[in-house]
């Protein structure tokens, strides 16, 4: 099992709340399309590529099984997605090894508690405690970059999911080269000090792959071939490459939501 130690989820949990990341009442219900407070210009973001998984992946599935679909939200924190997906009719599993009430499975508390049925379960998502073949979709959602062993968790992923299921990506910072990522990566743990205060050395203690590419999707994945679907953002974020050739930095990363199919 992934080691996210006490420690590690403590520190993690502090961290998020530090960054208003820990929604409550009208605002978590409203996730993904919260539209006030400090993270309001990054939920713009991802909820363009929560309505394009649910335009890609989650409404062609359900054409195709008769059956309310099961679909497993590997790294699920608060939950947001799965009580989306429950409100949609679907079977969802929020899957998180962190349960506190900040932004991990204990503040899903809220969407059960106005009638959300979804199931909390409290795993690492390379050791997943369900049978084969499972799952309809198995969906990262801006989870997969916490992956230490990226190979196991996609192996993990395609053995709940069945065949002809689909394994979805979203919200993962992918890099058009390693060099990019690398660079972000260096980055974080130069400024981590500033940015993370005393929870730095803890919060730098785990070796997350941090950051993807086509390739290191693609060198993980046995058997899996991936598509990406570009997914459309708000104007300032698709600037954003332009804006830092102008200003001399690296290309930034972009979500966008990348699927494959399990065979
Ligand atoms: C950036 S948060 C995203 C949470 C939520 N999916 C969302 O979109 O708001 C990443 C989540 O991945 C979880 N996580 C990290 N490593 C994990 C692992 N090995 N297994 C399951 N969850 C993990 C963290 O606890 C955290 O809740």
């Amino acid at each position: 099992m992934s080691s996210l130690s006490p420690a590690f989820r403590t520190a993690y949990a502090e961290q998020r709340a530090s960054e208003g990341r820990s929604y409550r009442g009208d605002d978590l219900l409203a996730l993904p399309y919260l539209r006030r407070g400090p993270t309001a210009r990054q939920w713009r973001v991802r909820a363009r590529t929560f309505d394009a998984f649910l335009k890609h992946v989650v409404m062609p599935e359900a054409e195709r099984t008769p059956a309310p679909l099961a679909i497993a939200d590997l790294g699920a924190g608060n939950g947001w997605l799965s009580h989306r997906l429950a409100r949609l009719g679907h079977r969802a599993v929020a899957v998180d090894v962190r349960e506190d009430a900040v932004d991990g499975l204990g503040a899903a508390e809220h969407f059960l508690a106005q009638g959300s049925d979804f199931e909390r379960v409290r795993a690492s998502f390379d050791e997943l405690p369900f049978a084969a073949n499972a799952f309809d979709i198995a969906v990262f959602n801006a989870s997969l970059h916490y992956a230490v062993d990226l190979k196991s968790v996609l192996a993990e992923a395609a053995r709940v999911v069945r065949p002809w299921g689909v394994i979805a990506v979203l919200d993962s910072p992918f890099y058009d080269s390693d060099k990019d990522g690398a660079a972000m990566v260096a980055e974080k743990q130069a400024g981590a000090a500033v940015q993370f205060g005393e929870r730095a050395g803890v919060l730098l203690s785990v070796q997350f792959v941090e950051y993807l590419t086509a390739e290191r999707l693609a060198i993980a994945s046995d058997g899996l071939s991936w598509r990406r679907r570009r997914v459309g953002y708000p104007l300032w974020y698709e600037l954003r490459p332009l804006m830092a050739r102008l200003n001399g930095r690296r290309r930034p990363s972009r979500f966008d939501l990348w699927v494959a199919v399990v065979r």
